[in-house]
């Protein structure tokens, strides 16, 4: 009898958390490396976020909470789904998990039966495919491309979908490609969905806030209310509010899902942390103002990386609307060989011949599911990002 579960030989490790487990390895060697391969703002938690933990312990706040959510943290996210996004929901309808990761499992967790299809738009989040796998369902694939900017077209979704299939996943603006949806985008495949009433819509919004110029943010029931009934809507403050440590996600939809998703969390974690929970009805009821400015630095940041990266032999780097990625294409560089003789065959190899010649760590496309390309997170210092891109101009004209 195998010691370890079958459900184990269907999962990769993260290969985002394998490459940052590399690059500290040669960083503990002594190397500078610089690493563009974690998906976390380099900012802090703002300080009255901080502060409101700090008062939560002071007042006691140390205990074990509704499975779902403090009643408050629930409200707070109701009036934020109303304020940003004109989607009315009850507190009961909220579920306060272990992160947005933790949403997701949930959702998968008490709605997937062996068999049960879930639509991911490549390049997708790498969690989602293994997520789905170890909740006993399968993973199903609808591809972007680079000349749609990384967007799901609807004719795309369409041929997607068959009839076992129980959810698509969304995720705009997108990790790894920063795409996001305008309305009429959306609004497109909201339509098709609209043909399918048995697929489900788990739309990850955890980028929201993240979008640059003057791009609309878009979720799936405001754009369609006719799929609010179908529609779980995720979201969370890791990102936004630099608060990935927390573990703060949350989510509303359809009542009777969101009592199974209570029911799987109660027997899970009993619920999460009630010190972050303060932390955030702090985040969303308090004051906004660190977020401009966490979008503008962003926003230059994703400007000087396109424009290095475009300047880079045989890349090409589509400007994306959100989140803190870019995802060129590499297919120009695959065949060609490094200084060490070593032929470049995937982007796997590209990225590792980046890490191990110049200490600039990024992830390969085929973790995606979408190359030869990789992805770049920019959430970090300007002064980084510039010298990062000129490596990788370096080691790109180096080739031969
Ligand atoms: C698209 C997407 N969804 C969800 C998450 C998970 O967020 P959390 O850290 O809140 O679990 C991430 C984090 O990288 C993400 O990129």
């Amino acid at each position: 009898m195998a010691f370890l579960a079958d459900a184990l030989k269907r999962v990769k490790p993260s290969a985002t958390i394998t490459i940052t487990q590399k690059a500290r390895d040669l960083k503990a060697q002594g190397k500078d490396v610089i690493s563009l391969s974690v998906g976390e703002p380099d900012f802090d938690t703002p300080d009255n976020i901080k502060e409101a933990a700090i008062a939560a312990i002071r007042r006691g706040e140390t205990k074990y909470t509704p499975v779902s959510g403090i009643p408050q943290l629930r409200e707070a996210i109701t009036r934020k789904f109303k304020r940003e996004n004109g989607l009315d929901y009850k507190a009961n309808q909220v579920i306060v998990s272990t992160g947005g990761k933790h949403v997701i499992y949930n959702a998968l967790l008490a709605t997937l039966n062996p068999g049960d299809e879930v639509i991911c738009v490549s390049p997708y989040w790498v969690s989602y495919p293994e997520m789905v796998a170890l909740c006993g369902g399968t993973a199903t694939f609808a591809e972007t491309k680079i000349e749609n900017e990384f967007k799901l077209q609807p004719e795309e979704l369409e041929r997607a979908i068959t009839p076992k299939t129980k959810w698509v996943i969304l995720n705009s603006p997108s990790n790894p490609s920063g795409a996001a949806y305008s309305r009429a985008e959306m609004k497109k495949l909201t339509d098709v969905l609209m043909r399918h009433p048995h697929v489900w819509v788990l739309t990850d919004d955890m980028y929201e806030h993240l979008v640059y110029g003057d791009f609309e943010f878009v979720t799936p029931a405001q754009v369609e209310p006719g799929l609010y009934d179908r529609t779980l809507t995720m979201n969370g403050v890791s990102k936004s509010y630099a608060m990935t440590g927390w573990r703060i996600g949350y989510a509303a939809g359809p009542q009777h899902l969101m009592n199974a998703m209570d029911l799987v969390q109660g027997q899970q974690t009993s619920g999460t942390s009630a010190i972050s929970q303060w932390a955030a009805v702090e985040a969303l009821d308090g004051t906004q103002e660190h977020l401009p400015i966490f979008k503008k630095a962003f926003e230059r940041r994703r400007d000087l990386v396109v424009s290095m990266l475009n300047q880079t032999r045989g890349l090409v780097c589509p400007k994306p609307e959100g989140a803190f990625y870019v995802y060129p294409d590499c297919s120009a560089l695959i065949g060609k060989t490094m200084p060490n003789g070593k032929v470049i065959e995937t982007d796997e190899d590209l990225v590792m011949g980046i890490l191990e010649n110049e200490a600039v760590a990024a992830v390969h496309g085929s973790a995606f599911g979408l190359g030869p390309n990789f992805r770049i997170s920019y959430a970090t210092s300007d002064e980084k990002l510039e010298e990062a891109c000129r490596r990788i101009q370096r080691f790109c004209a180096e080739l031969r």
